[in-house]
């Protein structure tokens, strides 16, 4: 089998890059370990930068997020007492959008398919090769077990942390930094109606406490847990009174439901340079993770493709090497510029236990919630920065 571009991974960063590139003519092929429903099911996080939005949208993909996405235009700030709002476009011009990552994976996946593109879920024992040449390959087993082979003049990586792309490239010419927090997420879907029109970012001394939402009638929340807790020891009623006591403020309740989905999640940042090697491009969680305070995962994906399609599609019409070249310093620059942000709104609004620290992240939030010019740094990262700073 021949392609021009293979893809590794058929998340949100893999299936938009293929329906990108199809647009301008660029052939690709997307392979994935995991199956169709596996992919779909996944819950994910579910706040999209407008830069996001308007990228969805010109690509055609607009349609179920015009009929189900919400434009949210601040979010809420709070500490035990205190609910203060932040609000986006009179502090930089744009807004976000609660649209579920699942929702984006299903729109993209009906989409290639739709357009009858090469698509391949189950697929094992992946491997990549000839990636310092021209002519590299990946190699695969089928899910009906057969062995192909995929020749191509590119292979993307976007197929997470823990895939095989990213260890591809040899150790010796790859840079890692990474922060463990500690502290993990321990995160709900609850068949509830929202009991806040906009997210809520709750710092207590007991924890940190977040409300999100993905539709009218379903909610999403989070409890900050220590990453050594276990799932089965959190009762639903056990969820839901955490969640009461570290949101609490007068004149507010926060309605429970059946809770549908239940999982704990740990926190890292991490980052892998170059984002390039020979002609493997990596974009999304397979180059860099950050802690989902914030919600930049997803968008820092879609903020690779974007470049990495602009810079394939010069490849491919030209000849021209200029964009791949700059490709992998360009895409880290927004990367460290977003673990930066979402490094400070986790330190922001977790509880370490240190007074110290304690103090300072009462102070903090008092200073963005009171003063302009902190609140539009706040805006303008949670909204997204232009791509390219
Ligand atoms: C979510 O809805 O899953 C979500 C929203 C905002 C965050 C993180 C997660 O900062």
């Amino acid at each position: 089998m021949r392609t021009q571009v293979a893809i590794v991974g058929a998340g949100p960063a893999g299936l938009l890059l293929a329906h990108l590139l199809a647009r301008r003519g660029v052939e690709s092929v997307v392979v994935e370990n995991r199956s169709r429903e596996y992919v779909q099911a996944r819950i994910r996080a579910g706040v999209l930068e407008q830069g996001t939005v308007d990228t969805l949208v010109d690509a055609g993909l607009g349609a179920n997020l015009a009929r189900e996405g919400m434009r949210h235009d601040g979010i809420h700030l709070q500490w035990p007492g205190e609910r203060h709002r932040i609000d986006f476009p009179s502090h930089c011009g744009r807004s976000v959008w609660v649209y579920g990552q699942t929702q984006v994976v299903r729109d993209l996946i009906a989409a290639r398919l739709a357009d009858g593109q090469q698509l391949h879920f189950e697929v094992s024992r992946t491997s990549l090769h000839d990636l310092e040449t021209d002519r590299p390959c990946v190699r695969y087993v089928d899910a009906a077990g057969t062995p192909q082979v995929l020749e191509c003049d590119v292979v993307v990586g976007a197929d997470g942390f823990h895939g095989v792309s990213r260890p591809t490239v040899p150790a010796a010419l790859q840079r890692t930094w990474q922060r463990d927090y500690p502290y993990a997420w321990l995160g709900i879907l609850a068949d509830v109606a929202p009991s806040t029109d906009e997210l809520i970012y709750a710092w207590h001394p007991r924890g940190f406490a977040m409300h999100s939402m993905r539709s009218p009638t379903v909610s999403r929340l989070y409890l900050q847990v220590d990453p050594t807790e276990r799932v089965a020891d959190w009762s639903d009623d056990r969820i839901w009174s955490e969640l009461a006591l570290r949101m609490a403020l007068d004149g507010w309740t926060l309605q429970d439901g059946p809770v549908t989905d239940k999982g704990i999640t740990p926190m890292r940042s991490f980052v892998s340079s170059p984002m390039r090697h020979g002609r493997l491009f990596l974009v999304g969680d397979a180059a860099h993770i950050v802690p989902p305070t914030g919600a930049k995962g997803l968008n820092l994906a879609v903020a690779d493709v974007r470049l990495l399609d602009l810079a394939l599609g010069e490849l491919f019409a030209t000849g021209s090497e200029g964009l791949i070249d700059a490709y992998s310093d360009t895409a880290l620059r927004r990367v460290w510029r977003t673990t930066h942000f979402s490094w400070w709104m986790t330190t922001m609004l977790h509880s370490s236990g240190d007074e110290f620290d304690e103090e300072l992240r009462i102070a903090q939030l008092g200073y963005v919630t009171s003063s302009d010019a902190a609140a539009a740094g706040l805006a303008e990262n949670y909204t997204g920065l232009p791509l390219g700073t």
